[in-house]
């Protein structure tokens, strides 16, 4: 059970908003992490939590996590993060109207927030948001929006692995590496094409059985029973589903060289980065790997940007990450520590250069 008492003044975010959506039942939440760099950014969240609790836990960490991703790939944006934490019996049929009273909402919040998807909502969500606020990202493109940036961020995460590999391995070529993707969904499925057009060996495990059976017919790929895939030995595991995969428990159970994947807040605690140090797995931190679809969608629907001018851009998550890397190296601390530090060198610059005033 989460304790409010501790959780509020732990976190060393600016501040959250919530609400209560009596007709849903669902509480909503928007956790401000900094606005240092610019408008506080970060995708909406819609998931069921233990409790609400639980929900303002992952907003606060996800928030924090969009702020150091922000940084380290210097988009001049704040981290925040919004969940709408749904109550287990949720009528999907109530969703639009969901949508609409959480568009209104952002909209009396003139400016202090700007989102788009994330894990469990989409463009057409998107679409229904942007009908009473403007500040949306990754609207569907029959509404002038880039859509689904899915794809986008497993190109980020494809240069990611083989920045890994070059690092752990001494070479970036693919063939015949085994890679086990965790998680199917729409990063998932678009890695393991990249992946395999690179030479690599995919293996897969998803918990949603209609999704592994669409899967295997689509690509013929080996399946891993969810329950097994700590165990599964393998060159590259890549956690594409949900946070906190990575823990005490699950680590002793790892029998790969590198854990490099797209999923938010793989880390259950920031010692579980350094439990992966200290037995030698190459951690590829989350918030650098993923930040594809966080550059390309201010990319291409803020500055203009071409689709071709994005992806150049995404591709050099590769490099920002050899530097993470070589900073663990020549320091002798974990990679998700190097990454921490980078981030913060970048926020402390900014307090200093900018005086705290932000670009955007
Ligand atoms: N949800 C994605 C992320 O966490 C993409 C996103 C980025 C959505 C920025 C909105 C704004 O990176």
């Amino acid at each position: 059970m989460i304790d409010l008492e501790n959780l509020i003044p732990q976190w060393d975010g600016e501040y959250f908003l919530t609400r209560f959506d009596q007709q849903t039942r669902t509480w909503m939440f928007i956790a401000i992490h900094s606005s240092l760099l610019g408008v506080p950014t970060g995708g909406t969240r819609l998931k069921t939590y233990a409790s609400s609790g639980e929900a303002l836990h992952d907003a606060m960490r996800l928030a924090r996590g969009m702020t150091q991703k922000f940084a380290l790939i210097d988009v001049p944006r704040g981290g925040a993060k919004a969940v709408l934490a749904v109550p287990e019996d949720f009528d999907p049929a109530g969703r639009t109207e969901l949508m609409c009273r959480y568009g209104l909402w952002l909209a009396s919040l003139k400016g202090i927030f700007e989102t788009g998807a994330d894990l469990g909502t989409n463009s057409s969500d998107m679409d229904i948001i942007s009908r009473h606020y403007a500040g949306v990202f990754g609207k569907s493109p029959g509404n002038r929006g880039a859509g689904d940036p899915g794809p986008e961020t497993a190109r980020g995460v494809f240069a990611g692995i083989l920045a890994s590999c070059q690092h752990r391995f001494g070479t970036d070529d693919l063939s015949g590496r085994k890679v086990l993707v965790q998680g199917m969904g729409s990063v998932g499925e678009s890695l393991a094409r990249l992946l395999l057009e690179a030479g690599g060996r995919v293996k897969f495990s998803d918990v949603d059985q209609s999704r592994v059976e669409w899967i295997q017919r689509k690509y013929g790929l080996p399946f891993i029973d969810p329950e097994k895939v700590y165990r599964e030995p393998c060159d590259v595991f890549a956690p594409c589903a949900t946070g906190g995969i990575i823990n005490s428990k699950t680590i002793p159970q790892l029998k790969c060289s590198i854990v490099s994947g797209a999923a938010n807040n793989q880390l259950e605690a920031p010692k579980d980065g350094e439990e992966l140090y200290r037995r030698g797995i190459l951690y590829a931190p989350d918030y650098v790997i993923n930040a594809g679809g966080a550059i390309y969608l201010p990319a291409v629907e803020g500055w203009g940007w071409s689709v071709e001018r994005a992806r150049e851009r995404i591709l050099k998550i590769g490099d920002t990450l050899k530097k993470v890397f070589a900073r663990s190296e020549a320091s002798g601390i974990s990679t998700a520590r190097a990454a921490e530090l980078e981030a913060e060198e970048r926020l402390n610059r900014a307090r200093s250069s900018e005086g705290g005033s932000g670009a955007s």
